[in-house]
């Protein structure tokens, strides 16, 4: 089990006014956030970063909505990170996500859905190494 997970406040969260609404959340679930940097993804990072679903139909639509504004790349410490964290953030699609979940409360479409979740222990470390560095870490807190 990995203690570490990797989550994104996406661009429609952003740009709707949810990030701190969204980073408020995460606190109150008792995640310590150990990494957060605002960026603008470039069409080639998103490309990158979801390399997995390359094939997918929606590949273009996803990677065109990631880089169409600001992300919040966030890397969070929790026991059991990545199920508590998918746990938090709901359903994939927002019309299936649990009340109470952020997805439920802040995401408008199954493509424009709040917010990321890595889903198994060995790509929290693959996401979280994408864009943070192991010295850009604080693990002190
Ligand atoms: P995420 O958890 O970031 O991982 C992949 C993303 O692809 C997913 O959230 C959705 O936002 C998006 N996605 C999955 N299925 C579809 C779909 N059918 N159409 C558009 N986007 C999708």
């Amino acid at each position: 089990m990995n203690n570490r997970t990797f989550a994104m406040i996406k661009p429609d969260a952003v740009r709707n006014g949810h990030m701190g609404k969204i980073l408020d959340r995460i606190i109150e679930a008792d995640f310590k956030i150990l990494g957060a940097k605002l960026i603008r993804m470039t069409k080639a990072q998103a490309e990158g970063f979801y390399a997995i679903h390359r094939e997918r139909p929606f590949f273009q639509e996803l990677t065109t909505f990631m880089s169409s504004g600001k992300t919040m790349v966030l890397a969070l410490e929790k026991d059991d990170a990545v199920s508590a964290w998918r746990d938090t953030i709901g359903a994939t699609n927002p019309s299936e996500a649990a009340d109470g979940t952020i997805r439920k409360d802040f995401a408008t479409s199954l493509g424009e859905n709040a917010v990321h979740g890595a889903d198994s222990d060995e790509n929290s470390v693959i996401e979280i190494g994408f864009f943070f560095t192991n010295n850009e870490l604080i693990s002190n807190q």
